[in-house]
């Protein structure tokens, strides 16, 4: 496929959907950038699809083979940033018993995806913007100056050149940063893109949920593509994938979407809300819908088990009856059945479990932890403090 052609497709092979003249132009800057080292800034509001962007061009990096270490510049602790980022030496600081590779050595021959790159502090924008220009580095508390090859792609939700003129970024970064802009437009500014994103999303979301969905309607999907969505695609998703878990399924309209969308008057919303439901319910319907999400993946890893040790186990393994609230069943069903017992739980009790059980299946990751609840990652640490769970 040329580059034209690649331009044209609805969906492209990074799983980046969008039809609009904005997304064909991203597409096209995408797979000119990609081959070469050079540095990309790619700006847009949160849940616009920058980190979407950044994966598509690793993978269509000569480097796709070698490691994408994503940092959130904006979650990690503003003193520990620069030992995370360069590694540090024993004993560089209170508490370093050991020696500790960085990011930028674990990225060697990748990428670097530096996400909300505008909250770097000041210190850590100079060791940066050396490793940049002559690609070496040296370990907090080290003596040797170290050499990586690493691409970096930088992320922000901020105006960086305002930042500039304030003086809290470095401008000589900032030049080095934006060599290749990208500039990725609100969900708003693209509303052409919404019934594709919506199908596509949903559909996504029930093969891998393995639910059956009996679609939108085509009214339901204008008034879906006329709402605000100040939270861009990641709301747009989250509002798809929630409204066919607490519809179990049904054909949307537009009555059935209206429960769930604000009235004009109400404040910002994140998530839907029925009206007609207590708030406490809601949430625990939320919980239960991330745990669906949760429970699949966790199938699918059993399922790429016994495909990689071959050993004639089933491949797909039931497990409804274990996850979905007992509103979201049939009225024959056994109320009884294992599992998390919702009913003598406090919504902490839920919350707390649900934690532990993702730490624990992303092996403490919690970049990754936090992106599969759906909670910022310094949500995440707070919470793990405030359950003092051992990550
Ligand atoms: N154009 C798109 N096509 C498909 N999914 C998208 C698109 N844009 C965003 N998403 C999805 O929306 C969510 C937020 O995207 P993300 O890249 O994390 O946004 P940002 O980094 O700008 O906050 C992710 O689940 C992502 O897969
Ligand atoms: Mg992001």
């Amino acid at each position: 496929m040329d580059l034209s052609e690649k331009m044209q497709q609805p969906v492209d092979q990074f799983g980046i959907i969008g039809e609009s003249h904005a997304f064909r132009q991203i597409i096209g800057t995408i797979h000119q950038v990609a081959p070469t080292d050079i540095s990309v800034l790619i700006v847009g509001e949160s849940g616009t699809g920058k980190e979407l962007v950044a994966n598509a061009l690793h993978q269509a990096s000569h480097r796709r083979e070698k490691p994408l270490v994503v940092v959130n510049c904006g979650a990690i602790p503003e003193g520990i940033l620069e030992s995370e980022l360069f590694g540090h030496e024993k004993g560089a600081f209170t508490g370093a018993v050991g020696a500790r590779k960085g990011y930028f050595e674990t990225a060697d021959s990748g990428t670097v995806f530096l996400d909300e790159i505008g909250e770097m502090p000041p210190a850590t924008q100079v060791k940066l913007l050396r490793v940049l220009e002559s690609k070496d580095f040296m370990r907090v508390g080290g003596t040797r100056m170290q050499t990586v090859d690493v691409r970096v792609i930088a992320a922000t939700n901020k105006d960086l050149e305002a930042a500039v003129t304030a003086g809290e970024f470095r401008e000589d970064l900032f030049y080095r940063l934006n060599a290749i802009h990208i500039r990725v437009p609100p969900l708003r500014e693209r509303r052409e893109d919404i019934p594709l994103l919506i199908k596509v999303l949903a559909a996504d979301f029930c093969r891998r949920n393995h639910i059956e969905f009996q679609g939108f309607t085509e009214t339901a999907i204008r008034v879906l593509a006329n709402q605000p969505w100040p939270g861009n695609v990641r709301e747009l998703k989250n509002f798809v994938e929630s409204i066919i878990v607490l519809e179990r399924g049904d054909l949307v309209d537009e009555t059935g979407l209206a429960n769930y969308l604000k009235t004009p008057g109400q404040g910002a919303r994140n998530l839907p809300v029925p009206t007609h439901r207590s708030s406490e319910q809601v949430e625990r319907e939320f919980i239960y819908h991330a745990l669906l999400d949760l429970k699949s993946e966790v199938t699918k890893l059993r399922e790429d088990l016994y495909q990689s040790y071959d050993t004639g186990l089933p491949k797909s393994l039931p497990y409804y009856s274990e996850v979905i609230p007992s509103s979201y069943k049939t009225d024959d069903s056994d109320p009884g059945s294992e599992g998390f017992d919702l009913e003598n739980k406090s919504l902490e009790d839920v919350e707390r479990f649900m934690i532990n059980r993702t730490l624990e299946s992303y092996n403490g990751s919690k970049r990754k932890a936090a992106k599969a609840l759906g909670i910022s990652e310094r949500t995440l640490y707070r919470k793990i403090k405030e359950y003092d769970l051992p990550f």
